[in-house]
């Protein structure tokens, strides 16, 4: 897809981080758009940084909620009648050793980052085939979708579930000849909201892992020493879109621990430590 003047965008997690610069760069690009966050104090904040004039539609929207992402779909369908640009992008994190994991971070994580994407493709794909003209949905996953690092058991099988679940839709797409192209976005550690999650898990899951406290203090040192902005990651994210390109491993560097988990599986290896 590479005219993006007057389309429509979806983003969900918009209130913060990836979402907000995926909004402020659909923007800059022309686009309509509709955002959506349970965080509407970071909803206004990003829609104070839009230039003025963009048409835009604001929602308060759980993506772990199913029913919550049909009325997404509906509400932009019923203002703008299309979606030319999906962003499953919201997401959360825990931390901490897999057999300290509580059913409560398995069960907030996999709802939002997994069943989230889910929720998406559920609501829009089929909208999308129906429209009948270009789209390009855009599934944030991370490097924890495909490395398995220890202290992110339940981080990185959310994320790994975003990756095949996006490489299944790409080629169901491609067998059904439709216009939907699909893309998996694949970050490393970028400075965002991300460390402090916690701040957006509900009371109904408020059980967390007890030895969380080193791993997330670990993981909050490497977010804030990401060299790549939220910005960087949205402009790398937009080249692929217009490129129609699947895989965005915006950290090239990562790639050699990749490789190596792929070489560990190929050659049944002991699996090498990804950040030892
Ligand atoms: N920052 C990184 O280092 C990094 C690296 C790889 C992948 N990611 C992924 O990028 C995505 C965006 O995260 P970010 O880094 O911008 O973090 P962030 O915390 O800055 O933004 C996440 C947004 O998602 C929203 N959100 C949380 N739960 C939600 C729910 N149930 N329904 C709707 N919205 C919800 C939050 O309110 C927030 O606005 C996530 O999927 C994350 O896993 C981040």
């Amino acid at each position: 897809m590479q005219d993006l003047q007057d389309k429509v965008a979806v983003i969900t997690g918009a209130g913060s981080g990836f979402g907000r610069a995926f909004a402020q760069l659909c923007a800059a690009e022309g686009m309509r758009l509709v955002l959506a966050d349970i965080d509407e104090a970071g909803l206004a904040h990003t829609c104070a940084l839009l230039p003025d004039g963009t048409e835009t539609l604001t929602l308060r929207c759980d993506v772990a909620d199913a029913d919550a992402v049909q009325t997404l779909a509906e509400r932009t369908y019923a203002r703008f009648g299309a979606c030319h640009l999906l962003f499953n992008n919201a997401g959360v994190a825990v931390a901490g050793p897999s057999w300290t994991t509580t059913l409560d971070d398995w069960r907030w994580v996999l709802g939002v980052n997994l069943m989230g994407v889910v929720h998406g493709v559920q609501s829009f794909v089929p909208r999308m085939l129906e429209q009948g003209d270009e789209c390009h949905v855009v599934n944030t996953a991370s490097v924890a979708g495909l490395l398995s690092v220890p202290g992110s058991s339940v981080y990185c099988v959310s994320k790994h579930g975003v990756v095949t679940l996006s490489e299944c839709l790409h080629h169901e797409l491609r067998a059904a000849h439709a216009k939907i192209g699909v893309s998996v976005l694949c970050p490393a550690f970028v400075p965002t909201g991300i460390a402090d999650a916690e701040r957006n898990r509900p009371a109904r899951f408020a059980a967390k892992n007890p030895r969380a406290a080193p791993y997330e203090a670990r993981v909050r040192k490497a977010v804030q020493s990401g060299k790549l902005s939220a910005a960087d990651i949205a402009r790398a994210t937009m080249q692929a879109v217009k490129a129609d390109r699947f895989y965005i491993l915006t950290h090239p560097t990562i790639k050699a621990a990749i490789e190596t988990r792929m070489r560990d599986i190929l050659d049944e290896r002991t699996p090498a430590n990804p950040m030892p």
